[in-house]
């Protein structure tokens, strides 16, 4: 039976074989992935097509070619985000089993029927109460937001702004910020108030009806969610020994250089963290998701025949939160 259920049939992908907008997309065929001894192979029902995604489809900034191609793509097929069930298990495995309903990230390869993912990779069982639609969006948003909260150490009590509170990171942000026990300021438009609001953010600034940047309250972090900010806008906000972090390279590509300069002077700094995904941080997301402290936001769902309609709309920018999208279970 189980057999019968997994069976693989036509081994369906969106490919690209050069950088553009999504009409370079094909839909095709590719070879049956076959998983080693320590992977597992997962058949996707849900996956995402985020910013990251739409960069590397574009090769917007050009810099990102220098990491997936020169000339051409090295990886054929994007999709960083899936949720879906185990269809079979290499024979050193011991993490998973077949039939296991499970998420993770991959970086690559999420925009097809199946993905073979290392059992040690950022790979976890979904929690309890998720459907797949509601897993696939766990990982990308979420990972950026929580590198860069990590490494600023946002402790409970503390202020904190979140500019850019409905974006894939922003919106993660705020949910995972407020699980630390944080204090949350949010900025968003005048549509997405209740939103985040209901995310748990303490108060929420319209930025079509308000200047963000004019206020006496002090934040201890200032986290440019949507790289559309900047230190020295930011900079009046932050309390002695405050930090500025943002997910852009910011003004003239500055965050990098202002991450290595502001730290030597004391006070006020910017960092910039290169961002890192593991095991342990795959469960962090479980565990915050299981607790009922993370939920990502869905803005559309798109069936998978409509993926490059999916990525015009990521390229807007205008999304909240994560747009989902669907194969057949
Ligand atoms: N560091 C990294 O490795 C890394 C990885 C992925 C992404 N990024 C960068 O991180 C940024 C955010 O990514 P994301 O996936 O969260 O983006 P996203 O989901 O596409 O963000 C869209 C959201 O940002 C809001 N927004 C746009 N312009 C705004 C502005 N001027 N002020 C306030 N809100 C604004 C939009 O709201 P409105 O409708 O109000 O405009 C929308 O809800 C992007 O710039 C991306 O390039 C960095």
């Amino acid at each position: 039976m189980l057999i019968s259920l997994f069976a693989i049939r036509a081994l369906k992908a969106f490919i690209h074989t050069r950088y553009g907008p999504p009409e370079v997309l094909r839909f095709g065929e590719i070879p049956d992935p076959v998983p080693g001894d320590s992977e597992i192979l997962i058949k996707i029902h849900a996956t995402t097509v985020n910013r990251t995604d739409n960069g590397f489809l574009r090769a917007d900034p050009f810099i990102a070619r220098f990491f997936t191609g020169l000339f051409r793509p090295k990886n054929r097929i994007l999709g960083s985000e899936f949720a879906g069930r185990v269809a079979s298990t290499g024979k050193k495995v011991t993490l998973f089993r077949t039939g296991d309903h499970v998420f993770g990230f991959c970086e690559f390869g999420a925009h097809a029927e199946y993905l073979v993912m290392d059992e040690q990779g950022t790979v976890a069982t979904i929690p309890a109460g998720l459907s797949f639609e509601e897993a696939a969006p766990l990982t990308e948003g979420a990972h950026y937001a929580l590198n860069n909260i990590r490494r600023t150490n946002i402790q409970a009590g503390q202020q904190v702004l979140v500019y850019g509170a409905t974006g894939a990171i922003g919106s993660a942000a705020v949910q995972i910020i407020k699980a630390i026990g944080a204090e949350v300021t949010a900025v968003c438009n005048t549509n997405n108030l209740g939103l985040v609001t209901s995310l748990g953010a303490d108060r929420v600034i319209d930025y079509t009806a308000e200047d963000f940047t004019i206020t006496d309250l002090k934040y201890d972090v200032v986290f440019d969610a949507v790289g559309k900010s900047s230190f020295k806008k930011c900079k009046p906000l932050l309390k002695e020994g405050g930090i500025f972090v943002s997910t852009d390279l910011g003004p003239f590509a500055q965050n990098p250089f202002l991450a290595l300069i502001t730290p030597m002077f004391g006070g006020r700094k910017v960092l910039f963290p290169i961002p890192v995904f593991d095991k342990e941080m795959i469960h962090y997301l479980s565990d915050l998701a299981k607790s009922g402290k993370f939920r990502p936001v869905i803005d559309r769902l798109y069936t998978f025949d409509k993926i490059p309609e999916a990525f015009h709309y990521v390229h807007t920018g205008r999304k909240t939160g994560n747009v989902v999208v669907t194969l057949e279970t």
